[in-house]
C-alpha cells in the first residue's frame, strides 16, 4: 500500500528531538487539529498503541481535536496575572466575546493559559498567537481581527 502524505509527514518527524509530542504539535500547527486518522498514523510511526497516543492528545489542551475558529483568545490564569486582575479581565472578555472561558463558538474560542512568560507585564493574554502584555478590554478590541 502506498504511503499517504500524512504518513510521510509523521515519518519525517519520527527521529527528531521532541518525538511524538513534537509531531502531534506540528500536526496541529500545520492542519489546525488532530483527527483520529492522525492518531493512528502517529501510533504506527512511533510504535505506540492508539490508546497511548489518545492519552497524550487528551492530556494536552493545545492538541486540538476539532477545527478551531478563526479567532483564538487565551487569557492567562496563573498567579502573577491573577494578582493584578486576570479574573476580572476574563469576566469582561467573556462578556465581550459572548463565550465562557474554555468554550468556543463558530468564530471565536476563549481558553485559559497558565503563564505566557509576561508575568512582569501582567495581566496577559494572547490573540491568534500574538501575546498582549498589560492587557485590558481595549487591547482585545484592537487585537481582534473581527
Ligand atoms: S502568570 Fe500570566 S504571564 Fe506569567
Amino acid at each position: 500500500m502506498a504511503e499517504t502524505d500524512r504518513e510521510a509527514e509523521v515519518r519525517a518527524r519520527r527521529d527528531r528531538v521532541g518525538g511524538v509530542l513534537r509531531a502531534l504539535r506540528e500536526i496541529v500547527v500545520e492542519h489546525g487539529h488532530i483527527d483520529r486518522a492522525d492518531e493512528h498514523v502517529v501510533a504506527d510511526e512511533f510504535n505506540l498503541s492508539r490508546a497511548e497516543v489518545r492519552g497524550i492528545v487528551s492530556f494536552y489542551h493545545d492538541l486540538k481535536t476539532r477545527p478551531q475558529p478563526g479567532v483564538q483568545v487565551r487569557v492567562c490564569q496563573a498567579e502573577a496575572c491573577q494578582s493584578v486582575g486576570a479574573r476580572e479581565l476574563t469576566a469582561r472578555v467573556e462578556t465581550h466575546l459572548g463565550v465562557k472561558l474554555g468554550e468556543a463558538d463558530e468564530t471565536v474560542s476563549l481558553d485559559p493559559v497558565y503563564c505566557l512568560g509576561l508575568c512582569a507585564q501582567a495581566p496577559s493574554m494572547m490573540v491568534n498567537g500574538r501575546p498582549v502584555a498589560r492587557a485590558d478590554l481595549c487591547d482585545l478590541a484592537e487585537e481582534l481581527p473581527v
